[in-house]
């Protein structure tokens, strides 16, 4: 089976919804795989791997090891991996050299980069030279520090024209897409519907062409979530549950059983592997 492409995900306008997960490991990506258009390897791996408190501190090491990871344990989805903190707003040309260095390391199939009209430049560069770049306005997490904390975004006139010019310039310049994290209903709703690029929202209202989550958000890993997620899982309840049941099993003396015993068996020695 060949891979989703970016190409295909930006034909989808007007057509069904897209799906798309993050995932940052070879198992989860294996599981995502089967279901999602595209997993994004977010750098929101920085607070769910590394525990951070936010993604700024993240490196273009840490995300090419995920993003290689990713792409070993996925098959089918396109893999779209996050440029981190540093690694492309100086200009067109970092932002090139990064990127460029992230697809070759990763093979994956489309970089995403945060930021608005003062991104355009650097997305159309990129564009032109072969590597398919998904947009992400609204609330960038990277900006956390000059936007004085996580906050909605696109509320007023003003945030509004902002969140709106911001879309518009990514489009213009070529993204394939473009995440809106954070920002109003009737604003992603107007984008989604004025704009021919495909928009993915999360904390973004059902109006845009397609949903993104955090898969250890939605799966229940964590006690606190964002209000835009809803826990589809109970992964926490469930690892605690195994945990307990292991830790008392191996004080109790119960594990491990005679079924998870080594013998000084008979038969050659690979069958003893068994
Ligand atoms: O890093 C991330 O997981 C993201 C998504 C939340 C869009 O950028
Ligand atoms: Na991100």
């Amino acid at each position: 089976t060949r891979r989703v492409t970016a190409v295909d995900i930006a034909k989808r306008k007007g057509g069904e919804k897209v799906v798309s997960l993050t995932a940052y490991h070879a198992h989860t990506a294996g599981i995502v795989d089967r279901y999602v258009d595209f997993i994004l390897v977010g750098d929101s791996l920085g607070m769910v791997m590394h525990g951070l408190e936010t993604t700024l501190p993240v490196t273009l090491e840490m995300m090419i090891l995920q993003g290689r990871a990713v792409m070993r344990g996925s098959k089918r989805a396109l893999v779209v991996v996050d440029m981190p903190f540093g690694s492309y707003e100086e200009g067109p040309e970092q932002a090139f050299r990064n990127a460029a260095h992230v697809l070759k390391q990763t093979g994956a199939g489309a970089i995403k980069l945060e930021g608005g009209v003062h991104m355009a430049e650097t997305v159309s560069f990129l564009v032109k030279r072969g590597i398919p770049v998904m947009g992400h306005v609204g609330l960038t997490p990277q900006a956390i520090n000059t936007m004085g904390g996580f906050r909605v975004q696109g509320r007023g006139e003003e945030g509004q024209r902002i969140v709106e010019q911001d879309a518009l310039a990514i489009a213009n310049a070529g993204a394939f897409a473009i995440v809106l994290e954070g920002i109003v209903e009737p604003v992603a709703r107007r984008i989604t519907e004025t704009l021919p690029v495909i928009t993915i929202g999360i904390g973004a209202s059902p109006a845009c062409d397609g949903q993104i989550l955090v898969l250890e958000d939605m799966l229940g890993l964590n006690d606190w979530v964002p209000k835009f997620v809803k826990k589809f899982g109970t992964l926490r309840d469930h690892i605690e549950e195994a945990v307990s049941g292991y830790a008392a099993e191996v004080r109790a003396g119960s594990f491990p059983a005679t079924e998870h015993t080594y013998q000084p068996a008979p038969g050659p020695a690979r069958k003893a592997a068994n």
